[in-house]
């Protein structure tokens, strides 16, 4: 039997690559259910493609329009529409296994609702588990969910921790490429344009996690990641610059070994890794050629050009709230950025402010984070107001 598959943000960058894994593997798949924000013309053509049974727009005018074009084709897929139709494609399809590849936090509520379902999640959104990773690990482990990682690192980690037991983890190797600023200066830094930041050394990806990678908020968002998913201090998670991304991380255990996990820095393999898990079939991410590869290089990462990455540590340590205000104002700050509102720097620099200000909790509800959410987006707003 092909295993049922409802990807939550298909027409994005991990969701094409999901789609392009299931084509290489013919009769494993079957997509039954198909979620974006406004792409309704690329959601049409998924359909036509995949014939899911629903699939959910979150922009009601963006389903409108989808289902207008549905219809005229003779194309019997429902169409659900507005926020809260995410949740209900996971809560009333039937299906195996849901990729959660929605960007930021707008993927929290499918995402929590296939873990309360008790669902195998395939999770790339890793602001789900920054903003609620108690909240989703503790509902995992109730409803017996099983979250696998589909960043390239955690997948990474998750293959080598099969390598010895917990008690034998000594730390984590949490490696990054160090993103298009990794050689600049500080001052150089602060004229880099959005342009600049887009330019992504080693990866892919959609824009938000690019910008991500040029700030490094996107590893100090994978410690936090890493933190919930492998039930580890953050103060042992170490981050290693690797600027070639071939080692996508590692696991250093007490005997003194390390193991790690390499390959190209294709999103295809750690994708379909996630998908057939416990099985590895034959895939058709690019493979890494030894005679060609040079070198490897290795470097500690520079705090303060980064400040982004002791957030993440804080962050990580300090649970509570501290993940909401974190995740939205960052969320927010970059949006700012890609306006050409604020500069490059401000990002870290705002997100730090907000997160210094916000009234912590140390237990909170989903409706506290949601508030903490609202509200940091709204300080950043507001800061960014002052400044013009
Ligand atoms: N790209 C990578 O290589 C990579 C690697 C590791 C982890 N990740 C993580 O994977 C997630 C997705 O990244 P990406 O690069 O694929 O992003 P992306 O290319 O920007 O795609 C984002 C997807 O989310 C959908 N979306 C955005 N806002 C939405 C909303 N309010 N409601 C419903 N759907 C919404 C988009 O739909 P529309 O097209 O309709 O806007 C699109 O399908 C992120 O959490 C990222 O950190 C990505």
């Amino acid at each position: 039997m092909p295993k049922r598959v409802i990807i939550l943000g298909s027409t994005g960058s991990i969701g094409a690559n999901a789609l392009a894994v299931a084509d290489s593997l013919p009769g494993e798949f079957e997509i039954v259910g198909l979620a974006a924000g406004t792409s309704a013309d690329k959601l049409a053509e998924q359909v036509r493609r995949y014939n899911p049974r629903a699939v959910a727009l979150s922009h009601p005018a963006a389903a409108d329009a989808l289902a207008r074009q549905l219809r005229a084709d003779g194309i019997r897929t429902e169409v659900w529409a507005g926020p809260d139709s995410l949740a209900r494609l996971i809560r009333d399809l039937d299906c195996d296994f849901v990729l959660s590849a929605i960007v930021g936090v707008a993927g929290l509520p499918a995402t929590l609702a296939a873990v309360e379902r008790g669902l195998t999640v395939g999770l790339a959104n890793k602001e789900s588990l920054v903003v609620a990773g108690r909240r989703m690990v503790e509902s995992a482990q109730a409803n017996r969910a099983q979250l696998l990682p589909v960043d390239s690192e955690h997948s990474a980690i998750f293959q080598s921790l099969h390598s010895g037991r917990q008690e034998e983890v000594e730390k984590i190797l949490l490696t990054a490429s160090g993103g298009p600023f990794r050689t600049w200066s500080l001052e150089r830094m602060r004229t880099a344009t959005l342009e600049d930041a887009m330019r992504h050394p080693t990866w892919a990806m959609g824009p938000k996690i690019t910008i991500d990678s040029a700030t490094m908020m996107n590893k100090a968002l994978e410690i936090i990641e890493a933190r919930w998913l492998f039930d580890i201090d953050p103060d042992r998670i170490e981050v290693v610059i690797h600027p070639e991304s071939i080692i996508h991380s590692m696991v250093a255990f007490h005997d003194g070994s390390i193991v790690a996990q390499m390959g190209c820095p294709d999103m295809r393999t750690p994708i379909q890794y996630a998908m057939t898990y416990p099985r590895r079939l034959a895939g058709r991410g690019n493979r890494l050629n030894f005679s060609r590869l040079e070198r490897m290089h290795f470097e500690p990462p520079d705090l303060e050009r980064f400040p982004a990455l002791r957030l993440g540590h804080d962050v990580a340590r300090r649970g509570g709230t501290a993940g909401a205000a974190f995740n939205a104002a960052n969320e927010a700050a970059v949006g700012l950025f890609r306006e050409g509102k604020i500069g490059f720097l401000d990002i870290a620099a705002v997100t730090e402010d907000v997160l210094r200000r916000h009234t912590y909790d140390s237990h909170p509800s989903l409706e506290t984070l949601m508030r903490v959410d609202a509200w940091a987006r709204k300080e950043v707003a507001e800061c960014c107001s002052v400044k013009s």
